[in-house]
């Protein structure tokens, strides 16, 4: 029998500050209207001072656990998705693995910017295959406020912070669209797109952590047909249809590139779960926030089928369908 991976449990956390776009009108040249016509955002929640990724990372792996039943201890591995980690090293991941209690398994960070989760999970579902690891946290967490000039008012105002979390489980059995799980992950990257959005610091460019700097429109354009390209290979790849899916989970950047991917993709946005309004750009938290909150909230249940779609710097994109 092949080995397949299960999604068992999910978690999140949000910071306790909202910022509003009202209270962003007092900090840069924008307006509320402004703000929600371009983006469909709201608010944001931003992190405390001191509050770093690994914190809401934590917070929200209990949450997943708790949701499990099963204690850090059940867990064998753990993967942080994340472009704002609270060192250079080690990894937020083992920083997270001595917060759970933990001193044993596999613990490493993803870096895909806004695609981050969706290559954490695919990572994961490959190790799990290869029989690493029996059970895996894996974790989208960011603090990209850390990391925003709060002078920019073109990207300031569009991101914000939290953390999300699956638990993975490996399973034996049937593969194919009626199996549960992970049915297929698809992961692309283009580098030649690397000045349209990135940060002006790194480690070995100039030892600080820059900020983001972003060609908005150029992103927009890219971010809707390479998304749709990637939701329909995973459509493709399992012989399935638009109707066969109950929901489109996407990426939280933008309620225009969520509309338009949608539509070019085929879908109704009754079928799409959009959390932007409230969180923001989260980056790589934003899809397993948004499954979250569609998980606990009822509108999303276990054994519907969902397809993930991300994108982000560098440029990196993917999609993820997923029995849950
Ligand atoms: O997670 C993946 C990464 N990020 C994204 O997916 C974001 C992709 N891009 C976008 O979401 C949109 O391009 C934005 C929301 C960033 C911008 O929307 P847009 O419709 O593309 O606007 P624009 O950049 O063309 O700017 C229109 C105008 C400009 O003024 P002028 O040149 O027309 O006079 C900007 O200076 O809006 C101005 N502007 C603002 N005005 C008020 C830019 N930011 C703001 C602001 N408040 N915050």
């Amino acid at each position: 029998m092949p080995t397949y991976t299960r999604i068992i449990a999910t978690g999140s956390y949000l910071p306790e500050k909202i910022l509003t776009n009202k209270e962003l009108e007092s900090i840069v040249d924008t307006t509320d209207e402004w703000i929600y016509q371009r983006s469909g955002i709201r608010q944001r929640h931003i992190a405390a001072d001191g509050e770093l990724t690994s914190d809401m990372a934590i917070k929200a792996a209990h949450k997943a656990l708790e949701q499990a039943g099963l204690k850090p201890s059940d867990i064998d591995g753990i993967i942080v998705a994340t472009t704002t980690p609270d060192r250079t090293f080690p990894s937020t991941a083992v920083i997270v693995q001595a917060g759970l209690g933990m001193s044993a398994g596999l613990a490493f960070d993803v870096q895909a910017v806004c695609a981050g989760f969706i290559y954490a999970l695919s990572t994961a579902d490959g190790l799990m295959r290869a029989g690493q690891a029996k059970r895996m946290l894996v974790i989208g967490a960011e603090k990209i406020s850390a990391i925003l000039n709060w002078e920019d008012r073109a990207t300031c105002v569009l991101f914000g912070d939290g953390a999300g979390a699956v638990i993975l489980e490996a399973h034996e059995g049937q593969e194919g669209a009626q199996s549960d799980g992970i049915l297929s992950t698809h992961l692309y990257a283009d580098g030649s797109f690397k000045d349209i959005l990135y940060t002006d610091g790194g480690v070995s460019l100039n030892g600080i952590s820059g900020h983001i700097i972003m060609h908005g429109r150029e992103v927009f354009k890219q971010a809707v047909n390479l998304m749709s390209d990637a939701v329909t290979a995973a459509l493709e790849h399992n012989n399935l249809q638009v109707s066969d899916v109950d929901w489109l989970i996407p990426h939280q950047a933008n309620i225009r590139i969520i509309e338009s991917t949608a539509r070019k993709s085929g879908f109704s946005m009754e079928n799409v779960v959009v959390t932007v309004h409230n969180h923001g750009n989260t980056s790589a938290a934003s899809i397993p926030l948004a499954l979250d909150e569609a998980i606990r909230s009822g509108q999303v249940k276990k054994g519907q089928l969902a397809l993930f779609e991300a994108l982000g710097g560098g440029l990196t994109w993917g999609s993820a369908l997923v029995r849950l």
